[in-house]
């Protein structure tokens, strides 16, 4: 009986590779297991066999079923499985991206000003950011920006009306919520938080009422930068300045400071760099920045002692930066989402 039950389980492992249809499968079940099948016939002959080996031969029966019954179940799965595989095509790798979807990239300005953070972060700075909806305090008379001073005329400010609250930006009852016009707000909101030393650059939206053409943009982003230390002197601001026109322009590019006016820092310098590698714009001094040291009025404003500490700041655009970069000489160019400019840069 034992060899017969093992011819059995031999057929049917060597058949079970070559079942690839339920009709096959159930054909050749039946073979086996059906009335006239095989292991039918051997589970029949029980009745001749000896009263006292009655229990082993049930037992190699049972195991000699059950295998079969397993390898009949296996070819099921995989049956199935093959069914399943048919339904649903041909197979495809999810890993793959879509053929169709285009990928987006960084806006150019956003590819700029990251580069600007991550070199500025090499030597120290961190990022600190704060609202763009700002009170006339943080925006001008922290900054020693007097009610009178140019900057804070009603042309080139965007004011938002008297009834308007913003929960997360206080504001006195007295003066007015503005959309920022510099980052040089986030110097004052950073020096009220944190103590020196202070090492900050702060990129960020802001907004000035003026009439779009090719250099101005009524909304437009600026980086800031401040540190602040006993002991920090204008070598040092002029070092940091040469260090990100190397960094960004290339190692030929030089740096000059031009005496300016900035009613928060004094003395205070509009910094030119000048490069002999950037094509139309080789060779020739180009504004863009405004620094100086931070004055000493400002630092009364947000309680730190003029008199143990010194500092320098500085604002940049970033617009201007990429414009010359990325050899763009319009600057609407950046806010009109046309692809055919943005896929450029990706
Ligand atoms: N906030 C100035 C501007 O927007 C730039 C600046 C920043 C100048 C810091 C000096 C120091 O023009």
């Amino acid at each position: 009986m034992e060899i017969e039950l093992n011819t059995i389980i031999d057929g049917v492992q060597d058949k079970m590779p070559h079942l690839s249809t339920r009709a096959e499968l159930e054909a050749y079940k039946a073979t086996i297991l059906g009335p006239n099948g095989a292991m039918t016939a051997v589970m029949k002959s029980m009745g001749q066999v000896p009263k006292d080996e009655k229990p082993a031969a049930g037992k190699l029966i049972n195991k000699a079923k059950s295998s079969v019954v397993t390898a009949f179940n296996e070819v099921m799965q995989r049956i199935e499985a093959g069914e399943m595989a048919t339904r649903l095509g041909p197979s495809i790798d999810p890993s793959l991206p879509s053929p169709d979807l285009d990928r987006g990239t960084l806006h150019p300005i956003s590819q700029v000003r990251e580069e600007m953070v991550q070199l500025f972060s090499k030597i120290g700075f961190s990022v600190a950011e704060a609202t763009e909806i700002e009170t006339e305090h943080y925006c001008f008379d922290a900054l020693n920006i007097p009610a009178d001073h140019p900057a804070r005329d009603m042309q080139d400010s965007y004011y938002l009306p008297d009834q308007l609250t913003v929960a997360n930006v206080e504001k006195h009852a007295d003066e007015k919520y503005l959309l920022r016009t510099h980052t040089s707000t986030v110097q004052i909101r950073t020096m009220l938080e944190s103590k020196p030393p202070i090492r900050i650059i702060a990129p960020g939206r802001c907004f000035r009422r003026d009439t779009p053409d090719a250099t101005h943009s009524a909304n437009f982003h600026q980086i800031e930068g401040l540190y602040v230390d006993e002991h920090v002197s204008l070598l040092d601001l002029k070092a940091t300045l040469d260090y990100f026109v190397k960094t960004i322009f290339g190692p030929k590019a030089k740096t000059r400071l031009r005496p300016s006016f900035f009613p928060f820092t004094e003395p205070s310098f509009e910094m030119d760099f000048y490069s002999p590698d950037l094509g139309k714009l080789s060779n020739k001094w180009l504004e863009i920045m405004g620094c100086g040291m931070v004055d000493p009025e400002v630092f009364k404003s947000v309680d730190i002692d003029p008199d143990r500490f010194t500092g320098y700041a500085f604002g940049m655009g970033v617009e201007r930066i990429a414009m010359i970069l990325q050899g763009v000489d319009d600057i609407r160019y950046y806010y009109q989402n046309d692809v055919r400019f943005l896929e450029q840069f990706a």
